[in-house]
């Protein structure tokens, strides 16, 4: 198992995505199930700041994330939301959902139980998040933590935002990755934080193909082939 963690506009989800592929592995975006929740309250028109309810919608909410690398579908109820949860509504929301504790709790709960069955069927897994290497699976044999200067997150930000037809500019961009990284770092449940044993690889000046061959080796390294 993979633990990826690290900010928005790392390129965290295409790398881990490329990974999981590289080494036959499955795939988990813990971060689409804090979005699926929340769009859950954005639709049931309930307060993301009222803990007892948004909990209660979290529980109630019936939702699949799938694991497989190449099309990672993630439903609620039986329509597919894959697109919807990374609009801009979501963004401005999801840090307040996923800084309730409750929520964490029915979600990690999740997230290991996915953990457990797609190691069972592939042997492996890259789990990609906030506190994946922290909290959620503090025994992965390999951890690491993506960074990118702040700037080079929100350009990256804008441009993935650009070509899926939502308007951004870099300096929108640049506001919103700087307030979701001070609400995720500052909450009190599982901050972002690297893990102690993490590997830090600082994803500003490379290529994806670039940080994909060196995470590739880290994972050879540890006898994760691919
Ligand atoms: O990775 P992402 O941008 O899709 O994550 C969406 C939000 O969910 C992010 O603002 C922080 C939260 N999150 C979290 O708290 N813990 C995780 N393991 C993954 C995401």
């Amino acid at each position: 198992m993979v633990a990826l963690d690290g900010p928005s506009g790392t390129g965290k989800t295409t790398v881990a995505r490329r990974l999981a592929e590289r080494l036959g592995a499955g795939y988990l975006d813990s971060g689409a199930m804090y979005r699926v929740v929340t769009l859950a309250v954005l639709r049931a028109g309930a307060d993301p700041d009222d803990a007892a309810r948004v909990t209660e919608i979290a529980g109630e909410t019936v939702f699949t994330i799938g694991t497989s690398p190449d099309s990672p579908l993630v439903t609620l109820g039986t329509e597919d939301v894959t697109a919807a949860i990374r609009g801009n509504d979501i963004n401005q929301t999801v840090s307040a959902v996923s800084a309730i504790p409750d929520v964490r709790r029915l979600l990690i709960d999740r997230q290991r139980t996915i953990i457990t069955e797609v190691l069972a069927e592939t042997g492996g897994v890259v789990v990609e998040g906030r506190d994946i290497g922290t909290v959620v699976a503090p025994d992965a044999p390999l951890k690491i933590y993506l960074t990118a200067s702040a700037e080079i997150r929100a350009a990256r930000r804008s441009a993935q935002d650009s070509a899926a037809g939502r308007e951004s500019t870099p300096a929108d961009a640049l506001a919103s990755v700087n307030r979701r990284d001070h609400l995720d770092s500052s909450r009190a449940t599982s901050p972002l934080r690297p893990a102690e044993d993490a590997v830090h690889v600082d994803t500003s000046e490379l290529s994806i193909d670039q940080v994909i061959v060196a995470l590739a080796e880290l994972a050879g390294r540890r006898g994760m082939l691919g």
